[in-house]
């Protein structure tokens, strides 16, 4: 069955970024003039996916109100006659089919994915986290649908690390396969510490899910953390090969953390220097200033 729904879980409390993310959604943090919610939304259509589900939470009203007509800006805007700032606004509430459940309790990834269950039902989807940027430049989306296109399995994305950040991520057993950047996955571990981890090739966040996720994450426990962990529920799929098992594709493009602080700075020096408009000045002062110090 084709993927044609995308789920972006953003239900999360952002403690890494407070205060900044007190009464505001880590989500809505701009990277130069956009929310970073937007770049994911933008990734999930240029990959086909106009059915979007946004797992949200209180305190995350920003994140509705950003997709929505903002009718007096519009007008202030129209009379004004800015119609590239107009234009702009209008696009982001044209951008795709988006809806809205709420994850009463963050109790962790694996309980916000299950609340899109009524939304999904029994079809494959895909989970783009909603605080995790992966370059426009590099394509990643596309080809984790080719990969459960062709296996009709759950599809998870793995970056190299360092194995001392073991302890931040969810970290793959796997074997290889035909295809250089295509792997089994055989088991999953959330956050394990750097001896205990089974590679150094790290889940980070886009996945392709079969249904099949549901019930099993229906009866995961609270697990690393505390929380209800996807990285659980995949690992049971892993371990007993069931729905097509699970297949890691690799990523060697740029990928960014905006929930993180220093992965945030630089997703924005990358997107800053990279567009036409800012790039060329900003580029200018940044080899400057590195030079000066
Ligand atoms: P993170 O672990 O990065 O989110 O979850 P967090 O808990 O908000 O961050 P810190 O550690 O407190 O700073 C990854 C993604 O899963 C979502 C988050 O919003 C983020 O997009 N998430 C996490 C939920 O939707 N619900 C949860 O209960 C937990």
């Amino acid at each position: 069955m084709p993927i044609s729904k995308a789920v972006i879980p953003a239900a999360g409390l952002g403690t890494r970024f407070l205060p900044a993310t007190k009464a505001m959604p880590k989500e809505m943090l701009p990277v130069v003039d956009k929310p970073a919610i937007q770049y994911v939304v933008e990734e999930a259509v240029n990959a086909g996916l106009h059915d979007v589900l946004m797992i949200t939470g209180r305190n995350k009203n920003a994140l509705e109100n950003h997709f929505d007509r903002a009718t007096e800006l519009e007008a202030a805007l129209e009379a004004k006659g800015d119609q590239k700032r107009l234009q702009e606004i209008i696009r982001s509430t044209q951008l795709a089919n988006i809806h809205y459940v709420r994850q009463r309790d963050p109790l962790g990834l694996g309980h916000a994915v299950l609340r899109a269950q009524m939304h999904v039902g029994r079809e494959p989807f895909a989970v783009l986290l909603g605080d995790d940027l992966i370059d426009e430049r590099d394509s990643l989306l596309s080809q984790m649908i080719e990969v459960h296109d062709a296996r009709a399995s759950s599809v998870v994305a793995l970056m190299e690390i360092e194995p001392a950040l073991s302890h931040l991520y969810g970290i793959a057993t796997v074997e290889t396969t035909e295809h250089d950047d295509v792997v089994t996955v055989t088991g999953l571990v959330e956050k394990p510490t750097a001896d205990a981890a089974p590679s150094n090739l790290a889940v980070i966040g886009r996945y392709i899910l079969q249904p099949d996720v549901f019930p099993i994450l229906e009866s995961t426990q609270a697990g690393s953390g505390g929380e209800i962990q996807l990285t659980d529920a995949l690992n049971s799929l892993a371990g007993s090969g069931e729905a097509g098992g699970v297949y890691g594709v690799v990523f060697r493009g740029r990928r960014y953390d905006t929930g993180d602080r220093l992965d945030y700075l630089k997703a924005i020096v990358q997107v800053a220097t990279s567009r036409d408009d800012l790039g060329p000045d900003f580029t200018t002062w940044l080899r400057e200033f590195v030079a000066r110090d």
